[in-house]
């Protein structure tokens, strides 16, 4: 049974205090929030103000994913927020390692988010610092694309290189993620399906947070 981390991303902006009801209300476990810069992909989405707005309604752990270059500088903006989770892009971070242990120094689970195009043997010497990697399902920038295919063996290998580096990190996968999809992915080894347009766009997205819930 996976952990379930909707994404906020595709929820209705003009009514996050009743979305996010919803997910207090639902078997979602974290809440995702996608933070972008419009440098590290080409988007711009949301960022302090308005996840400060969203933690007061928050009844359960935020898990915030930044797609921002120099990730490390907002450490302590998202410790404030009480955030669980810290995403960070292995891309976008030169000094890996550092970024990491400030994570959990912070009092945070620090993760390493990996874009499609980055090999999961990368991760041999950092696995073990790691409590989250997250390999994206889609390039990250937007809700709602096509799922790459080659996520689920990416997931699978994963899988066996935290098992070899002695890794107690759990698996997270992000974009694409449906009922389909997160079948295959958590068969494959994945701990934790995000999932936006899945959820938000579904006709009850309670239902389908409980359904991803039950993969
Ligand atoms: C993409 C974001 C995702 C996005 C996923 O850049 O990081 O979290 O919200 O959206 P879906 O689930 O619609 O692919
Ligand atoms: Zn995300």
């Amino acid at each position: 049974m996976p952990l379930v981390s909707p994404s906020l991303l595709s929820a209705d902006f003009t009514n996050l205090q009743r979305d996010i009801e919803m997910l207090n209300h639902s078997a979602a476990d974290w809440y995702h929030l996608d933070v972008m810069d419009g440098v590290f992909v080409p988007n711009i989405s949301f960022g302090f103000p308005v996840m400060q707005a969203m933690a007061r309604y928050a009844r359960k752990p935020l898990d915030v994913h930044l797609m921002i270059v120099e990730p490390q500088k907002f450490i302590p903006q998202v410790a404030a927020l009480g955030a669980k989770v810290m995403n960070v892009h292995y891309e976008a971070s030169v000094h890996l390692h550092r970024t990491l242990t400030a994570i959990r120094e912070a009092g945070m689970l620090a993760g390493v988010t990996l874009n499609p195009h980055t090999p999961v043997g990368l991760l041999e010497e950092i696995a073990p610092e790691a409590d989250v990697i997250m390999l994206m399902g889609v390039n990250p920038g937007f809700g709602g694309q096509k799922f790459i295919e080659a996520t689920v063996e990416k997931t699978a290998r994963l899988k066996e290189l935290l098992l070899r580096t002695g890794s107690k990190a759990l698996i997270e996968i992000d974009g694409g993620v449906n009922a389909e999809t997160g079948g295959r992915l958590v068969a494959a080894g994945a701990d934790v399906l995000v999932a936006g347009s899945a959820v938000f766009g579904a006709p009850d997205p309670e239902k389908e947070i409980a359904r991803l819930k039950a993969l």
